[in-house]
């Protein structure tokens, strides 16, 4: 056995330098990975890093997955890891294994576990990475730059860097994850002034399927570094982003509560707002929210807006904020505190399902959605504990824009499209007995609206990755071109594809 380990540590070290795979060919035949799993060697190079289901770590972090759905996966062990060379050796090993025992060391990369469909960040039978403990954040000394690691929550490093006088491009909701949200794109407070959370990455620090640990700025690794705005779990690994800060202080946001008599009012606002007059008010952000209330069986809505100015009811928003309101919490206060009040509307531990849609600035096809929603949600009374709310963002061509300046993305959206607008179902219930009609009215919502953007002439092939239900598809939706180039970057960088077999788990590149 001890001749096992030092073959595996040498053999890793290898891989990890990016040394030939012919040094792992002899642990086969001594029976490193005998046991039918990589959990056991795992373990004994990361001791303490490892967890089985017997052991209270491994619970813990089940439960600290967002949806239901997430926590029901049994992966067969859970890595801690808490550094990049923690993450190398892991990959190192569960390469090595897959190639010995084909299929028993498949793995799942988690960030925080905000996605709602089972096995996009956990896998049943195989080893979740979860990165929860790589949760640095590290303020440039010139404070021009926050290198953050990707188990961080969003809160975790607004507390550290707000008080500093400074921000980033990150969640507007407390208790989501840094991993997944900049590597499927991220939209922030400050999108409109910065651009998508990607668009402000200087550097990635990227674990390789070979185990190399690499850094992926403008300057080295330019394609990796391309294809990570945007491009999720498909290359490798990240273990630090390196993003852009910029100056801020406290701001104007809150929620504002209307009654369904303003819906009308409320999308030509939306349209108003989205196109500018004539250019797009940076400092405005607006996630405008209709919700059914399945008690009264009847809609209300409970808009997020936020000025990043300390300047309360700027003209951007007055077309709401003249309409009849039912509650307001809008106030002046900071980024944190913003963000924990959203937290409150999106508890962890519950079934949930996340689609999406992006549809060119109209109002019309706002209300299209809305009636279609209005329609389908119907047929959802049996369910028990059901949520649904309909969320509309703008895209405005100042935000699409933002990406060319900043050295490209892998989203495929082009500013001449613009202005668009993100649509954001969200779904929450009690039952898996429930799961198949959830899901199946979800999919009648999305594809009749597909038809009524159709007709209305406003359709668009963009899928917003962190929003998109596991039918969707939205690296097609980034469109052939930029599909082509991860794919080739893909086999650049991952020659084995060990991130699209051996990860299975998220959204693809190859069918
Ligand atoms: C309550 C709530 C609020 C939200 N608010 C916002 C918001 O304001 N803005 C916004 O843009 N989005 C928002 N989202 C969507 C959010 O961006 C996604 O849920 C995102 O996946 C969260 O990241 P995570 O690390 O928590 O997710 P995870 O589920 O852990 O990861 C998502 C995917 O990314 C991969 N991944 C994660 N980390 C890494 C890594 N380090 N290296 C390689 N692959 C990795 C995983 O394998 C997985 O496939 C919100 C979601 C929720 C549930
Ligand atoms: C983990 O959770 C399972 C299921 O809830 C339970 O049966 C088991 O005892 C728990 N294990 C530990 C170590 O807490
Ligand atoms: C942010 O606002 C909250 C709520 O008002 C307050 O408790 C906290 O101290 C503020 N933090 C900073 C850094 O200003
Ligand atoms: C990546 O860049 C950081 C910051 O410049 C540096 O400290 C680190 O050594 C680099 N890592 C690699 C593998 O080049
Ligand atoms: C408010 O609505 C009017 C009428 O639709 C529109 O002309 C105007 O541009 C809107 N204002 C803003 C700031 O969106
Ligand atoms: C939903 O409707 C019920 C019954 O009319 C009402 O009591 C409740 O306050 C409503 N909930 C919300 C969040 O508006
Ligand atoms: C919503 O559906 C109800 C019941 O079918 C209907 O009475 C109402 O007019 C619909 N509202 C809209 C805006 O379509």
């Amino acid at each position: 056995m001890k001749w096992g380990i030092w073959a595996t540590i040498a053999a890793c070290l290898q891989l990890a330098s990016g040394g030939e795979q012919a040094q792992l060919d002899g642990l086969h035949q001594k029976g490193t990975f005998k046991s039918g799993s990589c959990c056991p060697v795992l373990r004994l190079f990361l001791p303490g890093k490892v967890f089985a289901a017997d052991e209270p770590p491994y619970n813990e972090s089940l439960k600290s997955y967002w949806s239901v759905q997430e926590q029901e996966l049994h992966p067969r062990c859970i890595v801690r890891p808490d550094s990049s060379n923690d993450v190398s050796l892991a990959v190192a090993i569960l390469t090595a294994g897959e190639r010995f025992i084909p299929g028993r060391c498949q793995f799942a990369v988690r960030g925080r576990g905000h996605t709602p469909w089972a096995g996009a960040a956990n896998i049943e039978n195989g080893i979740t990475i979860d990165l929860s403990n790589l949760n640095q954040v590290l303020v440039a000394e010139d404070k021009s730059t926050v290198t953050v690691g990707p188990g961080n929550s969003w809160h975790r490093v607004y507390t550290e860097i707000v008080p500093q006088g400074i921000v980033v491009g990150g969640g507007r909701v407390a208790i989501v994850g840094v991993g997944g949200l900049v590597l499927g794109g991220g939209v922030s407070f400050f999108s409109p002034r910065i651009g998508f959370v990607c668009d402000t990455v200087k550097r990635f620090e990227v674990v390789l399927a070979s185990g190399k640990i690499v850094n992926a700025t403008q300057a080295a690794n330019t394609d990796l570094w391309l294809a990570l705005k945007g491009g999720s779990n498909n290359f490798g690994i990240v273990t630090a982003f390196e993003l852009e800060a910029i100056e801020q202080g406290d701001f104007w946001g809150g929620f504002i509560g209307f009654g369904e008599s303003t819906f009308d009012a409320q999308f030509v606002a939306f349209e108003a707002l989205t196109a500018g007059n004539p250019e797009y008010d940076p400092y405005a952000s607006l996630i405008a929210n209709y919700v059914w209330n399945a008690t009264s069986q009847s809609w209300y809505s409970a808009n997020n807006f936020e000025y990043t100015r300390p300047q309360p009811y700027p003209e951007v928003f007055a077309n709401f904020t003249s309409l009849p309101s039912t509650f307001s919490t809008m106030r002046i206060s900071n980024l944190t505190d913003f963000t924990v009040e959203l937290s409150a509307s999106n508890p962890a531990g519950q079934r949930q399902l996340f689609s999406t849609g992006t549809y060119h600035n109209s109002a019309k096809m706002m209300k299209k959605v809305y009636e279609i929603a209005n329609d389908t949600v119907r047929d959802l009374n049996g369910v028990s504990g059901v949520k649904y709310s309909l969320s509309f963002q703008p895209e405005p061509v100042i935000l699409l824009e933002k990406a060319k300046a900043a050295g490209g993305n892998s989203l495929g959206l082009d500013p001449a499209e613009g202005p668009l607008f993100n649509f954001l179902l969200t779904v929450t219930w009690e039952s898996a007995s429930d799961d198949a009609l959830v899901s199946q009215k979800a999919q009648e919502l999305y594809t009749r609206s597909e038809t009524a953007a159709e007709g209305l002439g406003v359709q668009n092939k963009y899928l917003y990755l962190n929003y998109a239900a596991e039918w969707q598809d939205p690296i097609a939706g980034y469109g052939s071109d930029v599909k082509t180039s991860l794919q080739a970057t893909s086999k650049k960088y991952d020659p084995r594809g060990i991130f699209q077999k051996q990860v299975p788990g998220g959204f693809k590149l190859f069918p």
